[in-house]
C-alpha cells in the first residue's frame, strides 16, 4: 500500500485549514508539516501553534518533517502539538540514535532525512530501530524545486539494503516529485510519497485523486 504525503507547505497559508480538509477527503494518507528554522535551511515556515491548530481540522497521521538544527529541543513539544511522526535530518543532530530513542519514547513513530549528499552510511546502524528513512530528492528549504536525478540509485539503494535485512522501513521521498515523475520514484522502491506543489498547484482535490490512482495502481 503506498502512501500520498501532501506537503501543506505549497498550500496558502490563510486557509491552511480548508487545504487540509481538502486533501483528507481526496484520499491524502498523512499530511506532511515541513518545519523550517532558517538556521539548518536557509527558510522559516512555521511552528507548534500552528500543528496545534491544525489538529483541529483532521484525524490523519500528521507527518512532520523537523529541518531545524538540534531537534532534540522541540521533540515534547512537537508530540504535544499533535505530530504522529517525527523525521529529523542526520545531518541536524549530533546523537542521532538518542534523538531516535526519544522520538520513539515518547510514542511517535521515528523518521531519519538524508539530504541528497548524504550518504546512506549514516543511517546504515540505526536502520533496524527506524520507522522510515526519508531521502530527500531536492536540497531542503524550499518547496516547487526540480528532482535530483541521481537520487533514483540512491532509493534503489536504500531498497535493498531494507530488503537485504528482511526489514518493513518505510522509504519515503521528498521534493520535486510530481505525476510525471512519481512511477520512478515508485519503481526505485520508495512507498511513502510526499508532495507539495504537484498538488497545491490548481485544483489540490483533483491533483491528490491523480496521484492516487498512479499510486494504487
Ligand atoms: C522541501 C520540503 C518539502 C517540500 C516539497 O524542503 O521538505 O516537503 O514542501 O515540495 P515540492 O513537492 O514542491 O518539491
Ligand atoms: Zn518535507
Amino acid at each position: 500500500m503506498n502512501i500520498l504525503a501532501p506537503s501543506i507547505l505549497s498550500a496558502d497559508f490563510a486557509n491552511l485549514g480548508d487545504a487540509v480538509r481538502t486533501i483528507d477527503m481526496a484520499g491524502a494518507g498523512y499530511i506532511h508539516i515541513d518545519v523550517m528554522d532558517g538556521i539548518f535551511v536557509p527558510s522559516i515556515s512555521f511552528g507548534m501553534p500552528v500543528i496545534k491548530s491544525l489538529r483541529k481540522c483532521t484525524d490523519k497521521i500528521f507527518d512532520v518533517h523537523l529541518m531545524i538544527t538540534d531537534p532534540d529541543r522541540y521533540l515534547a513539544d512537537f508530540k504535544e502539538a499533535g505530530a504522529d511522526i517525527i523525521t529529523v535530518h542526520a545531518e541536524a543532530t549530533s546523537h542521532l540514535d538518542r534523538t531516535i530513542s526519544a522520538i520513539q519514547e515518547m510514542g511517535c513513530k521515528a523518521a531519519v532525512s538524508v539530504n541528497p549528499a548524504t550518504s546512506l552510511s549514516s543511517i546504515e546502524y540505526v536502520l533496524d530501530k527506524l520507522d522510515t528513512v526519508l531521502v530527500m530528492t531536492v536540497n531542503p528549504g524550499f518547496g516547487g524545486q526540480k528532482y535530483i536525478d541521481y537520487c533514483t540509485g540512491k532509493i534503489k539503494d536504500l531498497r535493498h539494503m531494507i530488503d537485504r535485512r528482511g526489514l518493513k522501513t518505510d522509504i519515503q521521498v521528498d521534493g520535486g516529485i510530481t505525476l510525471d515523475n512519481v512511477q520512478t520514484v515508485l519503481d526505485a522502491g520508495a512507498n511513502i510519497i510526499v508532495s507539495g506543489s504537484a498538488v497545491f498547484k490548481g485544483d489540490a482535490d483533483k491533483n491528490v485523486k491523480e496521484f492516487m490512482k498512479l499510486l494504487n495502481k
